[in-house]
């Protein structure tokens, strides 16, 4: 089976929960302390193996662009102002080898609508999806946990966790056979969008994915759906007709920096660290 090695990053929300600060700044540009949120989920995928990233993007979302490029300009003036050390800061080694690949999203129709603009770069294989506003922190990383799940069962896998009731209606629920479960993988059932009630499982997706490219031949055949956009998980459940996939509850902390609380706990938790170095 050929090895994981492209993520695509759909970074074309409005981010719409953290206005005003979203209104001239990417979402994915925010900082968690001195490193933008989306350098995290790079590193996380870089760190997992993947040495292509394509990133759905759209016309305000520039800086992720010029986040990941180089910037002679400013590495001229720290060399010559003998501030050598924060060369590695903006051009890191690990992202040296990284092709990093950016398509635009015109109309912002959703996630299943972003992530059908990687099909052109993605052939027969399979591959990663972050959400880089889900902050995952584990070692191994939580895509480094669904890419094992993905090689030992030849399948698609998504990440899940356990959320409470009265929060079950954001996110996509996964329904699953209960007892059937092994070592934190469940074979999916069924998957909803953001159900108002009657949740089938406290398993709730985040923003961590190892598809088929399957999942295209679903996403094209969609109408929007919940929010008037179209559904990735929609197309996860369509492939289910077809195809085994397995939500897989993985180990680490997740902080959904797309929301106040998530991003405040985020930054309270590494500032910690920081504080009692
Ligand atoms: P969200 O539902 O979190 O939307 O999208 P958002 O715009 O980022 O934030 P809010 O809800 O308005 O505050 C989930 C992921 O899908 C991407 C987003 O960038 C985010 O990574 N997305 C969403 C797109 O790339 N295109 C879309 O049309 C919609």
């Amino acid at each position: 089976m050929k090895k994981v090695t492209k993520a695509v990053f759909p970074v074309a929300g409005l981010g719409t929960r953290f206005l005003p600060a979203t209104k001239a700044i990417p979402k994915e540009m925010l900082p968690i302390i001195d490193r933008p949120l989306i350098e995290y989920a790079v590193e996380e995928v870089v760190n997992a193996g993947i040495n292509e990233i394509i990133f759905i993007t759209s016309h305000t979302k520039r800086a992720i662009e010029d986040h990941f490029d180089q910037n002679f300009e400013l590495e001229e003036k720290l060399l010559n102002a003998g501030k050598k050390e924060y060369l590695e800061k903006i051009n890191r080694d690990i992202f040296s080898n990284v092709k990093f690949t950016y398509v635009r999203q015109k109309t912002q129709n959703g996630l299943g609508d972003a992530i059908l603009h990687s099909e052109h770069l993605i052939q027969e294989e399979a591959f990663a999806i972050i959400l880089a506003d889900d902050l995952i922190i584990n070692n191994p990383s939580c895509i480094s946990q669904l890419i094992e799940i993905h090689e030992e069962n030849e399948c698609s896998v998504i990440g899940v966790n356990e959320v409470p009731e009265n929060e079950m209606e954001k996110y996509g629920v996964i329904s699953i056979d209960e007892p059937s479960s092994t070592n934190n993988s469940y074979v999916l059932k069924d998957i909803v969008e953001k159900p108002k009630s009657n949740a089938p499982s406290n398993l709730a997706v985040v923003g961590r994915y190892v598809l088929s490219s399957k999942i295209f031949k679903y996403l094209k055949n969609l109408e929007p759906s919940v929010g008037g956009e179209v559904q990735l998980t929609d197309a996860i459940k369509l492939m289910l007709n077809d195809e085994k996939v397995i939500g897989y509850l993985y180990e680490g902390t997740k902080f959904d920096c797309g929301s106040r609380h998530g991003y405040v706990n985020a930054i309270k938790h590494l500032a910690k660290e920081i504080l009692d170095d």
